[in-house]
């Protein structure tokens, strides 16, 4: 019998990439819910529908990458490839316009794009996401940019740039558009790439971003959106650049930077990093201000990012210096002392230490391994000698240091090992 396997671009995560996600999740909701994002949980499937109106019939991503499929009634489903479009679903159809005035949303959890697998793309990847509804002054803009910075900074990463760019308003963008594709017309078709050649006329904005040398080559002398913005449009870029300069961050003005979604108006930017590869762009996002309207609420402007969790997390590679450390590793030599093992962990626990315990029985020297294997603090050891006076070992293992400790003890110094660690402001637990 052939052996089952997961489906192609899907993943198990396993310890301890699966706790590096966690941490990701953790830091999040801490950093994003201290500007006020508190976290919806949307469903990963809507109408297609949905996202046709919401990303753009003719993206990338509605044209060729969404798993779509009916259900038993014949109605099209969609799998998410994003989860802005199903924020707004949730905001237009719980009336949440009418409660605040501004809502701030954070939603984690797979996306689906049907797209060629490789290093840092996935057809089942995760996303942490934000969104922020009703407000369109450009200090949200730039408290966006830089909450998206402190969160990547918190969880350990440098080496990253901003990118940033605007692309107008609905008023001043068919003019750039039309300049835009009286240049693009100017092209020898031959030259271009054929997803390029379709584009010129039904996405121009989209050659921009081709990362094709022959088309990039072509374009680089392309009229440049930002000498074609409204005078609103420009003032509200220049606002939010001159935060982002107050608060001294190092950015990237990118003239290419259109984004591969529709919805977009005013401010885009993009992460990225330039040790991962290809897949370099870790986090993306921009303002929306039609967005709502288009899919049926009311005229409420919108901005926010995504980023993508694989890309995160092969940037953090093998940090596992990042993830919580085992307390304990509880040592049974003799099976014998099981029981009384089994006690003595769960008081452990109980004092809100973290570790795992050995069962059977186990030669001292293998149980050590097993110990430092896990990355233990300490190693605890219980064998037929020590049952007998009631004692337990405890062995510190980066100094190699033990002692003996009455078992009628163990709380009160399983007590002070939970303070002290506290006190180093270190999180314990099993990864
Ligand atoms: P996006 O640029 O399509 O934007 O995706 C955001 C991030 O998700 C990317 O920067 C990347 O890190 C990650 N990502 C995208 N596709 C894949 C993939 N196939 N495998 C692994 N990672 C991937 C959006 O999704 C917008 N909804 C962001 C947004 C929110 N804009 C406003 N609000």
């Amino acid at each position: 019998m052939s052996k089952l396997q997961t489906v192609k671009g899907f993943a198990d995560l396993f310890a301890p990439l699966s706790g590096l996600y966690t941490l990701m999740e953790d830091t999040a909701r801490r950093v994003f819910g201290a500007y006020g994002y508190r976290e919806l949980r949307t469903p990963i499937m809507e109408r297609t529908e949905l996202f046709q109106r919401g990303i753009g019939a003719e993206t990338d991503i509605v044209q060729k990458e969404m798993y779509t499929f009916p259900d038993r009634k014949g109605r099209s489903l969609t799998l998410r490839p994003e989860a802005t479009a199903g924020v707004m679903r949730a905001y237009i159809e719980n009336n949440l316009h009418a409660r605040e005035q501004v809502s701030r949303f954070f939603t984690c959890g797979p996306m689906f794009r049907y797209e060629r697998p490789q290093k840092g793309r996935m057809r089942q990847f995760h996303q942490l996401n934000c969104e922020c509804l009703g407000a369109e002054e450009p200090q949200v803009d730039a408290e966006v940019v830089l909450m998206l910075l402190l969160f990547l900074e918190e969880i350990g990463l440098d080496g990253l740039s901003a990118e940033i760019n605007t692309l107008g308003c609905r008023e001043c963008r068919p003019t750039y558009r039309k300049a835009l594709t009286d240049f693009l017309r100017r092209i020898d078709p031959a030259t271009l790439c054929e997803d390029c050649r379709r584009r010129v006329e039904i996405n121009p904005m989209r050659l921009l971003d081709c990362k094709v040398p022959s088309c990039r080559e072509q374009t680089d002398g392309a009229p440049q959106i930002r000498d074609h913005v409204c005078a609103g449009c420009s003032a509200h870029f220049d606002t939010v650049l001159a935060i982002l300069d107050k608060e001294r961050v190092d950015y990237i003005l990118n003239p290419r930077l259109v984004r591969g979604l529709d919805y977009y108006s005013r401010t885009t930017f993009e992460i990225v990093s330039a040790s991962i590869g290809a897949q370099g762009s870790v986090a993306g996002g921009g303002r929306y201000d039609g967005l709502v309207k288009d899919l049926g609420g009311p005229d409420v402007p919108g901005i926010g990012f995504a980023c993508g969790m694989e890309r995160l997390a092969l940037m953090l590679g093998d940090k596992e210096s990042l993830l919580p450390r085992p307390d304990f590793y509880f040592a049974v030599l003799d099976e014998a002392a099981s029981d009384t093992a089994l006690h003595a962990a769960q008081t452990l626990r109980k004092a809100r230490l973290a570790g795992e315990m050995s069962f059977g029985a186990g030669s001292l020297k293998s149980r050590l391994r097993q110990a430092s294997r896990s990355n233990a603090e300490y190693c605890l050891i219980l064998g037929g000698a020590e049952l007998e006076a009631q004692k337990v070992v405890v062995k510190h293992m980066d100094s190699g240091e033990q002692a003996e400790i009455p078992l009628t003890t163990l709380a009160d110094w399983a007590e002070i090992r939970f303070e002290d660690k506290m006190e180093r402001g270190r999180k314990g637990g099993c990864r």
